[in-house]
């Protein structure tokens, strides 16, 4: 009896340890309750659209689609069966294969890439003068230069690397051979009415839209002023005892990063974490930008909408050394809570067999320079079992799952109410935490939501409900919980706003 009950208590004891260790932490109560900063070291464009100001051509930037109509077929240009052969001009109507991105090389300069990746450039192979989108890189033969008119920017014309303009001289028949100035009449087969589909405003477009007189100038002005010291202060005053910062890959190669990114975002970053310190704040490194992108977005800094992430072991090995380079300078740093690895991969491009690959080696590169830090592995967005990182993450030590969690981004919340926002996040939510919520699985990490819907004239009671929905069902997350963002133009995205404005208390 005596040997049984000693028996039972090691056992307690060795759970207990089992427990605490696999929290890797003293205190396992411990939740973070963070902001992230969002749109500071990794731009995105709506979070601040007046750091674009300056670009000029700036609708025009990395990865803008525009399309071409011809003022004498009235037709638009198309990269006939989506490109790999001739461009022609006999689409009544533009979609996709109508539809040319933009690469900029200045603010005039540009490469068109069309739907099926190649870019568009003369045929060298042929007569010189024909164009086509065969090429899988852009050289000389496929850089153009866009004229705009003067006073209606709309109607462009555009010149070959020969020299001559682009003219639809038939609907089957795009050549570089218009020679000499025009007067823009409606008889010119030079001339071409365009329609901008829209762009992305992430860090490639700004960097690569200033270019490289002026980005470093701007793009340091902004990392120095739109974070600071005093934005700690109020964090660590007001509920709130972490932050997750977004960064991007090429911070790992300051003060010289490849084109067109600019130096200057890790001393921004080392300034966190001094400030940190000083005011109490637990820190998560954000991988947001990965090289290549993860997901197409801007805020992974895709040039063009193309989402290259994780498609080689060479690209996963270039990503993990960008984790082993932050954690090994920040590792000693009382402030490091923990480490993501990265955000966001989107299923299906981003595979899950490369996911847990580069899961698995960016948890090695973490815990050879520490032992304690927490590494957070965001689940891939997409059609996914919430649980498919559960095999690997679950023999982690110190491993935690990161969800977002936003009633936005899907026809599903068109037109619903207050209350069905409400009843969504106290009943699903809760059923969807509660999924992913193991005793010996990894931790559990909402690391994006926010206090904002498709409601339209929601009072200021009803974001309050909404926030409070919120903040009840998430501080059940087992690792807790990180509002997006801090500052933001549009109001209810900021939570220092919503503080401020009494919205949200913590
Ligand atoms: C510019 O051209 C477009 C297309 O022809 C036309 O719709 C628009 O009204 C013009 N804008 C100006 C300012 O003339
Ligand atoms: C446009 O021209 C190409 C090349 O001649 C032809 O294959 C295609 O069917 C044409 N498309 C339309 C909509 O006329
Ligand atoms: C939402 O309401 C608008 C306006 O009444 C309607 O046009 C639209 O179809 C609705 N959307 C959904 C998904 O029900
Ligand atoms: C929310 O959960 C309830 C209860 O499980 C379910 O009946 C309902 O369909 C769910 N709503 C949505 C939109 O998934």
């Amino acid at each position: 009896m005596a040997i049984n009950s000693r028996i039972l208590l090691l056992g307690i004891v060795f759970l207990f340890c089992k427990v605490s260790l696999s929290h890797g932490r003293a205190n396992p109560s411990f939740r973070v309750k963070a902001v992230n900063l969002g749109g500071w070291l990794v731009t995105e464009g709506w979070i601040k659209p007046s750091l674009f100001d300056g670009i000029p051509n700036k609708d025009f930037l990395d990865g803008t689609g525009l399309q071409f109509k011809s003022v004498t077929t009235g037709k638009y240009l198309c990269a006939e069966t989506g490109g790999g052969t001739i461009i022609v001009a006999n689409r009544s109507a533009a979609s996709g294969w109508e539809t040319f991105k933009l690469w900029r090389i200045n603010e005039k300069t540009f490469n068109f890439r069309v739907f099926n990746k190649q870019f568009v450039g003369l045929d060298t192979s042929g007569n010189g003068i024909d164009v086509v989108a065969v090429a899988s890189t852009p050289g000389k033969s496929e850089t153009f230069e866009i004229v705009r008119k003067p006073g209606n920017s709309s109607h462009v014309r555009i010149k070959a690397p020969n020299g001559f303009f682009l003219q639809a001289k038939t609907e089957t028949l795009v050549t570089a051979d218009f020679a000499g100035n025009s007067n823009w009449g409606e008889n010119d087969p030079s001339v071409f009415v365009i329609t901008n589909t829209g762009g992305l405003h992430g860090e490639f477009q700004i960097t690569n839209g200033y270019g490289p007189q002026r980005a470093p100038q701007v793009m340091r002005e902004h990392w120095s002023t739109y974070i600071v010291e005093d934005d700690f202060k109020f964090i660590s005053q007001n509920g709130l005892n972490a932050v997750r910062i977004p960064v991007g890959w090429w911070i790992a190669s300051d003060p010289t990063p490849p084109h067109p990114y600019v130096g200057g975002s890790l001393k921004a970053l080392d300034n966190a974490f001094s400030w940190a310190q000083k005011y109490g704040v637990n820190i998560i490194i954000d991988l947001h930008a990965a090289p290549g992108s993860q997901n197409g977005w801007e805020h992974s800094s895709t040039r063009d909408g193309s989402q290259e992430w994780g498609k080689t072991d060479e690209n996963i090995q270039q990503t993990v050394a960008v984790i082993d380079f932050l954690t090994a300078r920040y590792a000693k740093s009382p402030s490091l809570y923990a480490v993501e690895l990265i955000n966001e991969p989107l299923a299906p491009g981003a595979s899950l067999e490369m996911v847990n690959k580069y899961y698995k080696a960016g948890y090695d590169a973490v815990r050879k320079h520490s032992s304690t830090a927490y590494v957070v592995m965001s689940n891939r967005l997409g059609q996914i079992d919430p649980r498919e990182l559960f095999p690997l993450a679950s023999g982690l030590m110190g491993s935690v799952i990161d969800l977002h969690y936003y009633n936005l981004f899907s026809t599903m919340f068109d037109n619903w109410t207050v209350q069905q926002n409400i009843d969504y996040v106290y009943i699903n939510r809760t059923e969807a935490l509660t999924y992913v919520t193991t005793s010996n699985g990894p931790l559990t990490f909402i690391g994006e939501w926010v206090a904002e819907w498709q409601v339209q004239g929601a009072s200021k009671e009803d974001y309050q409900r909404y926030a409070k929905a919120q903040l009840d069902v998430f501080e059940r997350a087992t690792f807790g919980w990180a509002y997006w963002t801090l500052k933001n133009v549009n109001n209810h995205w900021s939570l220092e706003w919503m503080i401020k404005n009494g919205y949200i208390k913590l």
